[in-house]
Parts: structure tokens; sequence; C-alpha cells
């Protein structure tokens, strides 16, 4: 298999490990061809810590003529709203981390009409959760799934969720449900902390179905996601409790090792258990 030349939006916490782990060998058959960013100063932050010389830019439309075949966005929704069809229009794979935005229906759809055309392939890493190939297994027989995430009440500080007033993060000094609705609104009110939630959705009974509960809690130092899942197979409950990333606490380490996994699979030859 020829090397995969990989582009990389969004210079941040995910992005620069990604980076790191393509510069180092860790993705093998891996070369990181280019990096956008709107911030010129996360590019270079990152830029210092590669052996390897990709090409930088600001411009997106001069970063998406760049000679690669898959890029991977590590950016936001906005992200991938303003960039990721013509990604795709431009023959590239693309690999979504901002996965919430794929909860608006159009612009999925507008995505996989775009993939259809060019013969390029959208991927969604399973990201900060685990239990996705039981979902995808059981899909059809599905009555219910319920995700409940709990995260100290640092780690939700900025969502627009916030911004009515109603809930005042800073007052919180107990356990506390802060929301409770579907997916597809779960995604809209806290875009940098349940991209989990539209993973889970696209793989099981979708955004409207699928059930989103939001919990601060103080004493807590994980980012905690529980999924239960019933229906006429059975049910089941996973839960993980991850560690944030050192760069951000939004983002749980798992969800960066869950994207170099992701992009090891697609550019050595497939996947490879225990290897
Ligand atoms: N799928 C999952 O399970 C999962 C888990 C964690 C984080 N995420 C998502 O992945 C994305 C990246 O996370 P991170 O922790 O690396 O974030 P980060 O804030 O550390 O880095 C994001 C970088 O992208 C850049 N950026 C943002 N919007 C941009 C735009 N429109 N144009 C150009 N550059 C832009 C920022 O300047 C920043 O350098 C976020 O959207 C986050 O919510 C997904």
């Amino acid at each position: 298999m020829p090397q995969r030349k990989v582009g990389i939006i969004g210079c941040g916490t995910i992005g620069s490990q990604l980076a790191t782990a393509i510069d180092t060998g860790a993705v093998r058959n891996a070369g990181l061809v280019s990096l956008f960013d709107a911030v010129p100063a996360n590019i270079e932050a990152l830029k210092k810590k590669l052996g390897s010389k990709p090409g930088v830019f600001t411009d997106f439309e001069k970063f998406v003529k760049t000679d690669c075949d898959i890029i991977v966005e590590a950016a936001s929704q906005d992200a991938v709203r303003k960039f990721a069809k013509q990604v795709l229009a431009a023959g590239k794979d693309l690999m979504v981390m901002s996965v919430g935005a794929l909860a608006d229906k159009a612009l999925l759809a507008e995505l996989l009409k775009e993939a259809g055309k060019s013969g390029c392939r959208l991927y969604v890493p399973t990201g900060a959760i685990a239990g996705i190939d039981a979902i995808r297994a059981v899909r059809h027989l599905l009555d219910s799934v319920t995700l409940t995430t709990t995260k100290n009440p640092k780690a939700l500080a900025g969502a627009p969720f916030f911004e009515t007033g109603k809930v005042k993060l800073d007052q919180i000094r107990s356990k506390t449900m802060v929301y409770e609705g579907t997916a597809a609104e779960a995604v809209r009110m806290f875009p940098a902390n349940v991209n989990v939630a539209a993973v889970l959705s696209l793989a099981g009974i979708g955004v409207d179905r699928t059930k989103v509960r939001i919990v601060a809690d103080p004493a807590f130092s994980t980012n905690q996601h529980e999924i239960e899942a019933k229906g006429s197979f059975g049910e089941f409950k996973f839960t993980v409790n991850n560690v944030p990333s050192p760069g951000n606490p939004k983002t749980s380490y798992l969800a960066v090792l869950s994207a170099t996994e992701c992009l090891r699979s697609i550019c050595d030859d497939g996947m490879r258990v225990g290897s």
C-alpha cells in the first residue's frame, strides 16, 4: 500500500498528538504533508515539536490544494461546516473529530453525497467512548439508547447552554444534572463536550431518539460517559472513566488515542488486533 499523505485541520490537543504520532512513526505508512489552523501561534507551537517539515497554512484554499490523500479535522464543529465538503470535493478522504456537526442531517446528507461523487471516505473514530461495535451490531433491535455524561464543572465551562444563565456552573457544589434532552440538541448546547452523543447516534438510533443527560460534579476529576442501551436483543451498559488530556480538560485522553488508532488503521493497511 502506498504511503498515505495526511493533512490536519486544527493544531490543538488532538491535531498535535496526531501530527506527532505520524512524525515519530507511531502511525506507520503515513507522511505528514500539511497543517492548517486559524491561529498561527498554534501552528508554530506544533511545528517546533516536529522533525518533519509539513506545509503550514492559515489559508484553507491553499491548504486543501496540498498533495494529501486524507485530511483529519480536529478543530471544531464550525470547521466541519465550513470545510468538510470542500475536502471531499477535492478528492480527499476525511476523518472527522468534531462529530457533533454531523448531527445536522442536511449537512451529513450533503457530505455523504459529495463523498459518493468523489469516491472518498468519511471516517468517524469512536472517540471518547467504547461499545460502538455492539451498538452497531444491534442497531435494528434497539428500543432506547441513553448517554449520561458526568464531568467536573470546569470541563463544561463555556458551553452555549449556560448562556441563558438559568444554570450557574460556578454555584454548583454537589452532583447536579444540568441537562436532559436529545442528542440533536445536546451537541448544539455542548459542542465541545458531547461529540460522543453524535457518534453514538450515528451508530445507533439517530440523534432524535438518543437521549443525553449531562451531570456536573465538582468531585469528579474524570470525564465519565455511561451508555445504556435496551432492545429486543437484551440490554447493556458501558461506562468509561476518561482522564482529561493534558492540553484540554474538555477532551478526554481516550479521544486522542482513538483518533490515533483510527488513523493508524486507515494508513497501515487495515486494522490490526494486538500489535
Ligand atoms: N469525537 C470525540 O469523541 C471527541 C472527543 C474530544 C474532542 N472532540 C472534538 O475534536 C475537536 C478538537 O479537539 P481538541 O481538544 O484538539 O481542541 P483544541 O481546542 O485543543 O484545538 C482545536 C484547534 O483547532 C483550531 N480551530 C478551531 N476552529 C477552527 C476553524 N474554524 N478554522 C481553523 N482552525 C480552527 C483552533 O485554533 C485550535 O488550534 C473539537 O471540536 C472537540 O470538541 C471530539
